[in-house]
């Protein structure tokens, strides 16, 4: 699977250069400046019907309520979505070498960088709560959210 989605990669950058082009490139990256960008609520109500884990999940919420649904970091998955079998997989899905990278376009640095700094302190080497253990080179998944289904190979 992690091959077949490196070959995605190109799909990938061009939806980053997309999205950029309305919420990082231009703006400063501050809390305001990406906000007026992201522009109104998304509406994830085509995904949550069969995966209703993610309605409350941190990286599916605040990104929703930021304008950015599921399917702008998923694509629009129509196929996988009207797959009752389960067998056509969503259009873009994440190797764990690409996720701080993507992240990034939008968020360039840890505003409160003392946070991040003390939380590193006080976790490295230990699992969080949602399975993943901290280690320096942790991606953002590892620390925010729940949003993956972990797999063995990924621990
Ligand atoms: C008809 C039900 C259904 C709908 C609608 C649906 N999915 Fe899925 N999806 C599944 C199932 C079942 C799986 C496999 C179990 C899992 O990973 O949760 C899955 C897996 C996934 C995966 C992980 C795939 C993998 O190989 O690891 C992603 C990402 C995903 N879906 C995104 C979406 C997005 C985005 C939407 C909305 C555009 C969506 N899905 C709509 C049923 C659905
Ligand atoms: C800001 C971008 C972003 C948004 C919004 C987003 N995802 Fe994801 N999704 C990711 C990334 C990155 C990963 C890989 C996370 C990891 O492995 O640590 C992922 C992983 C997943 C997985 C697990 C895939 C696997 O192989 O383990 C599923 C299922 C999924 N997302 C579904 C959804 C659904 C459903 C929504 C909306 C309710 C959604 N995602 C919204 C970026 C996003
Ligand atoms: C297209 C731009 C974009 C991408 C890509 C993106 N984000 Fe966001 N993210 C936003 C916006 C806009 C918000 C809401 C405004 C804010 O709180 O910064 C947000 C909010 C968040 C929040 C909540 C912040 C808070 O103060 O509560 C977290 C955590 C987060 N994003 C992590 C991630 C992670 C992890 C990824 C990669 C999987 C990612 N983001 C990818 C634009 C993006
Ligand atoms: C080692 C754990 C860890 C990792 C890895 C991590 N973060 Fe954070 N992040 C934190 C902590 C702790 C905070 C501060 C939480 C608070 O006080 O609101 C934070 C805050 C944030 C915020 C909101 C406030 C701010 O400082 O900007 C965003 C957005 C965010 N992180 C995105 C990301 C992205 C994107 C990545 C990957 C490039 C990432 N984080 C990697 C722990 C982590």
């Amino acid at each position: 699977m992690i091959t077949q989605l490196v070959g995605k990669l190109d799909a990938t950058a061009v939806l980053t250069i997309l999205l950029c082009t309305v919420g990082c490139l231009q703006s400063g990256g501050s809390k305001a400046d990406i906000k007026a960008a992201a522009g109104k609520p998304a509406n994830n109500s085509e995904c949550i019907v069969c995966h209703m884990d993610f309605a409350e999940e941190l990286i599916s919420k605040a990104h929703e309520k930021a304008g950015i649904a599921c399917t702008a970091c998923h694509g629009p998955s129509l196929a996988h979505g009207d797959d009752e079998y389960n067998i056509t997989p969503p259009d873009m899905l994440f190797g764990r070498a690409e996720i701080t990278g993507f992240c990034r376009k939008c968020h360039p640095t840890h505003r409160k960088g003392a946070a991040y700094e003390a939380f590193v302190a006080e976790w490295l080497g230990r699992r969080r709560p949602n399975g993943r253990m901290i280690l320096q080179d942790s991606v953002c998944t590892d620390c925010h959210g729940e949003h993956a289904v972990l797999r063995p190979d990924q621990m």
